[in-house]
């Protein structure tokens, strides 16, 4: 009895350590935003993504997450680069699944509002 105990407890402890391992490698949209506002991204690119006079636009539809790697461990541009040791690729991964969960802007005509207005400009 005892035995099997100490069987089922070993083969417990294997399943939850496995489902813990799938669950740090799979990319998160909640850590990714931890991320985007702990290291800075938000500064210049907007806590949305939305771009800034200092940032260009990164959402919605980002670049893929390889893109935004390369990009951000090779930029020599006024945005400072972060290597692979500042940021992992799964943290890089993380960023792209924030990024990639932020909707389009509604269009004005679907407010009502704003329906029908014309840009002043
Ligand atoms: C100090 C301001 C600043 C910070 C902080 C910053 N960026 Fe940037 N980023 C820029 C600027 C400016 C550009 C445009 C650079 C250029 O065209 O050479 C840019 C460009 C990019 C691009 C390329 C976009 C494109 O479509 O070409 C990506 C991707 C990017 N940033 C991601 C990030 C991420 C992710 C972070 C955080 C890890 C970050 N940036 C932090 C200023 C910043």
């Amino acid at each position: 009895m005892r035995q099997y105990y100490a069987i089922t407890s070993i083969l417990l402890a294997l399943s939850v350590g496995s489902a813990l391992a799938a669950e740090t490698t799979k990319p998160s949209v909640a850590r990714g935003r931890e991320i985007f506002m702990k290291v800075g991204c938000y500064h210049c690119h907007g806590t949305q993504g939305q771009g800034s006079g200092a940032g260009l636009r990164l959402a919605p539809d980002p670049l893929p997450a390889e893109a935004i790697a390369q990009f951000i461990r090779a930029t020599t541009s006024t945005m400072p680069a972060y290597s692979a040791e500042v940021l992992s690729d799964s943290q890089v991964a993380d960023i792209a699944a924030y990024l990639g969960s932020i909707p389009a802007a509604r269009s004005p005509d679907t407010i009502p509002a704003l329906k029908g207005l014309k840009p002043t400009q």
